[in-house]
């Protein structure tokens, strides 16, 4: 597949939860191998958009035409089930959609995908036993086990400190490189911004309000980004309604 043709292509999707309208009209494509960051503040209809893409729900209208079926999801908060191991819940999605998987199989999948995130040997540790960027990993790991060519990104690395979120960075863009996948990241950290200098795209009252590169974002001359990333409360976009 070349590197400019999308893998998935989202044409005028269109969402309301009752008379709240989240999305409307949203088009933007996904391309081959690129981290494309989803920003905007609470409420702006990020993890909407990624629940769309990933089929767990609906839009209203529109279309989302995904180029593949090996998708992989970080959920915001690492939703790991927490009376299951390290290994049944990395191994959950590989035996949800084929229960006839040998044991043995599913053993190296687990063991390979958790050396990926830095985390080998820990199969059997239970969710209450990790800190919370080693969580976020198992999650990764999760996400990774069917060898997926897109990964949706939930705010990965909400909740952890500097260091670590740099460390759950390294790992995003580790994947980009070792499955060659593409990667859908909803993120307001502007260090993990920084530092994967992609495309963007801010979402604010259901639409698409600005669109560039991280570059771009921090230059200072669009006014929706000036304000993303001051955290102003004046400027185009109302973010508390007082
Ligand atoms: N299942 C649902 N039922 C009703 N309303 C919903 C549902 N899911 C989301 N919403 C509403 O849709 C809007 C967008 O929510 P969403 O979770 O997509 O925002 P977000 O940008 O991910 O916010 P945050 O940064 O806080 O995670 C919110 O007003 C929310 O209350
Ligand atoms: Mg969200």
């Amino acid at each position: 597949m070349s590197l400019l043709e999308p893998i998935v292509e989202i044409k005028n999707l269109c969402k309301s939860f009752g008379k709240k309208k989240v999305l409307h009209n949203i088009s933007f494509n996904v391309y081959h191998n690129e981290v494309l960051l989803i920003i905007g503040f609470s409420g702006s209809g990020k993890s909407t958009l990624l629940r769309i893409i990933s089929g767990l729900d609906e839009p209203d209208s529109g279309e989302v035409i995904l180029k593949t079926t090996h998708l992989g999801m970080v959920f915001q908060g690492a939703a790991l089930f927490d009376s299951m191991s390290v290994f049944d819940n990395v191994a959950f999605p590989l035996i949800n959609q084929n229960k006839k998987i040998a044991y043995e199989q599913i053993k190296q999948k687990v063991s390979e995908k958790l050396r990926i995130v830095g985390l080998s040997g820990m199969e059997n540790l239970r969710p209450d036993e990790l800190s919370g960027g080693m969580k976020k990993r198992v999650s990764l790991a999760r996400a990774i086990i069917n060898d997926p060519e897109i990964i949706l990104y939930d705010e990965p690395t909400s909740g952890l400190d500097p260091v670590v979120s740099n460390i759950i960075v390294d790992y995003i863009l580790k994947l980009q490189n070792e499955l060659n996948a593409s990667s859908v990241l909803v993120t307001h950290n502007l260090n993990v911004i920084k530092k994967i200098s992609s495309r963007i795209i801010l979402l604010y009252d259901s639409k698409i309000a600005w669109e560039g590169t991280s570059e771009k974002l921090f230059s200072g001359d669009n006014p929706y980004a000036k304000q993303f990333i001051e955290g102003a409360k004046q400027g185009p976009m109302v973010v508390i309604k007082e």
